[in-house]
This record gives structure tokens, sequence and C-alpha cells, in this order.
């Protein structure tokens, strides 16, 4: 019975175009990869600075396998907290100008654990409307009143703040850049309006973090305000090339993340090797500020070919907005016919009759590939 219903689900899901499947990678190669024994060009990953593969972090991550092992054996609070931890948190910390970091195996995990810990019942949480599922997830889970807020909206976050002002504690949620959109937070004014009602900032700089601001410090950095200002949380998984998230803050505000946690407490450390990998792509981010400058180079040169009416985003993601769900999944069979792996983004991963493809510029990307991209998708979209 349970596999008849199941059976239906999947069944209703592929109905409405909305089944998802895996696509085996049989190689990668930088930017370029071998799906189903053809070779083609990655635009939809989020190795922004090409660092997955980048020789210092392979080698890094190498080495710390022979001296440490591949697993960190267990969690932080007990014997998961090798020097190579600290030595990451002590980096990144300094690194943001923050008194303190915390790591964690995920992006995801952390934000569920910092939220986690700031939120219970009596508090109010407002999160910008297209925040990523992590932070949904992770403000409804402490069951704190959750606002949503229009996106990018600060009049609409001023105007709850004062309507919700009896919360015992409130906080204001958003990303830095946004994941699916490519467009950036007014974070200058969202850390006004906050600190004037008396609350806390969060942002997640997932896509932000090491790929922009002219020393890579993210969207705060680009948009001037200082990280102190905001607790700010970001992902070792994307630019970094890694794996992991963290965040940066107030030593109370990590010690309290140790203390309450569930998702560091409750968790294996993250593996010694890509700890080791991340200390050395924080080296690289900081020593070899060309990777940044091509990239900047790479998204100016996208932006220009596609025109003002495609490239809207001012950044390294680049969404194609396609509307219905077939659309979209009919761009991206055709792309991939020519030699381009941009898959479908559809609902719930965005709201319902916005698909698109989401393009993601990478250092690595070169003149020729990008000029391949522009044809086949004005092939692809004017056919
Ligand atoms: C905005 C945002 N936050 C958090 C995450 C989760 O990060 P991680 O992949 O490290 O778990 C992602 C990743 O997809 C993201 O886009």
């Amino acid at each position: 019975m349970l596999i008849a219903a199941l059976d239906e689900e999947l069944a209703h899901l592929q109905d409405r175009e909305l089944l998802r499947t895996l696509t085996t990678l049989e190689a990668v190669h930088g930017v370029t990869a071998t799906i189903q024994g053809r070779r083609v060009v990655l635009w939809c990953t989020n190795d922004f600075l090409g660092l997955s593969q980048h020789p210092r972090l392979v080698r890094a991550s190498a080495d710390a396998a022979r001296r440490w092992g591949v697993g960190a054996r267990a969690s932080r609070l007990l014997a998961g907290s090798t020097a190579l931890h600290h030595q990451l948190e002590d980096r990144l910390a300094s690194f943001f100008h923050a008194p303190s970091a915390v790591t964690f195996p995920s992006g995801y995990l952390a934000n569920l654990g910092v939220l986690g810990c700031l939120l219970s019942p009596d508090d109010l949480v407002l999160v910008d409307r297209l925040a990523h599922a992590s932070l949904l997830d992770a403000c409804r889970l402490p069951r704190a009143r959750v606002r949503v807020f229009r996106h990018n909206d600060v009049e609409h976050v001023a105007g709850l703040l004062r309507r919700y002002a009896k919360a015992r504690r409130r906080l204001v949620v958003t990303e830095g850049l946004f994941s699916m959109e490519g467009d950036r937070a007014p974070l200058k004014d969202l850390a006004d309006v906050a600190q004037r009602y008396g609350a806390l900032l969060y942002v997640d700089d997932a896509h932000g973090a090491f790929a922009t601001g002219h020393t890579g410090r993210g969207t705060p950095e680009v948009e001037g305000v200082a990280h102190g200002s905001m607790i700010y949380m970001a992902t070792l998984g994307k630019a970094l090339g890694c794996q992991g998230g963290f965040v940066v803050g107030h030593s109370k505000l990590i010690r309290l993340v140790h203390n309450r946690a569930r998702t560091f407490i409750y968790e294996t450390a993250q593996a010694p090797p890509i700890v080791a990998a991340a200390v050395e792509g924080l080296r690289v981010v900081q020593e070899e500020p060309a990777l940044r400058e091509s990239l900047a180079g790479n998204v100016e040169r996208l932006h220009q070919r596609l025109g003002p009416d495609l490239g809207r985003s001012p950044s390294h993601i680049v969404p194609i907005m396609l509307g219905g769900t077939q659309r979209a999944r009919r761009l991206a069979a055709g792309l991939f016919g020519k030699g381009i792996f941009a898959p479908a983004i559809r609902p719930p991963t965005v709201p319902a009759g916005t698909a698109r493809l989401r393009l993601s510029v990478s250092t690595l990307h070169t003149a020729g590939q990008i000029e391949q991209l522009v044809r086949a998708l004005s092939n692809s979209m004017s056919a």
C-alpha cells in the first residue's frame, strides 16, 4: 500500500513536469564534464572561482588525509575538533574581521543550528520571500512567529518591526547575494532598520562570500557595510570549492552555538581533508585576487553578450526567466544537445510560474565557452 501511494505521488510530480532525476557526471575537468558519454560545458555549478580542483587545495586535502585520516571520528564536542578545525575558524574570523567563528559540516546545518539556538516560540523572525529553503526551514523549526517580507523591501521590514514590537527577540533574515535571482539584498538599509528597531540582522551570503567584493569579503563589502553589524553566515561549498558552512560573530554567540546548536552538537565534525582544503582555499582567495578579477571579467562579458533583456542580474548568477516548467525543460534539453549543461530550475525551488535556467559563471569559463552559450541560447529561444 505504501509503495502504491508513493507511486501515485511520483506520478503526480511527473504529470506536472516536476519530477526530478539525478544526472551522472562520468568525469569533471574544470567547467567541462562528461555526461552520457558527451562532453559538455557546465553552466550550473557554484565553483565560481574554480577552486574545487585547484592544485593547492587538492594537495592540502591529500596531505591532511595522510596526517589526520579521512574522517573526523567524532562530533566537535568529543574528539572531533582537530587543530585544523580551530585553524579554519580562526582564519575565517580574522578574514571577516569578526571576534569568533564556528564551522558546520554544511551551510544548511549552519542555518538550522544557529537560527535554532537564537529563536524560540516567543520570538519574531522576518524572512525575505525569496530566501533559500534552509533559511525558511531554520526559521520554522524553532516555532518562532515567522513573517515573510517582500523581496528586498526595507519599508516592509520596518513596518513589520513596528507592528510586532512585543516579541522577546526579533530577527531579520535574508540572503546576501540571492541564489536564484543573482541580485543583492540592500544590506546597509536592512542593518540600519534592524538597529533602529532593536532587531538582529542574519545574512546568509552563500553565493557572495569569497567571490564578490574587492577582497572577497562578500556582499557586505560590495554594499559598504561592516560584517559586525550582522550575524554573517556562508558556505564553504561554493566559491571556496570545498564543503561546510560557517557563522562569524560575537564570541558569546559562538559559545552559545557550541552549547545549544543541535546540528553542531549531534553531528560528526567536518572531515579533516575538507577542512585543510578550506584553509588553503582561504589563502588562495587572499593571495590570488586575479581569480575574482577574471570572474568579474567573465560576468561582464556574458552580461554584455546577453543584452539588457536577459543579462539583468548584477552578478555571476544569471537567471534566464522562462515562466512555465515545460518551456524551461525544453530549453535545457535543447542546450544539452548543443554541449551545454544548465538544467531547468522549477518549483518549489523557485516560485510557481518562474521556472528558469540559472546560469552560474565561473572564473574558468573561456571567452569561447561564453560565446557558445550565448549563440545556443539565442538560437534555442528564437526557435
Ligand atoms: C543561500 C543558501 N544558503 C545555504 C545553502 C546551503 O549550503 P550548503 O550547500 O553548504 O549546505 C545554500 C546551498 O545551496 C544556499 O544557496
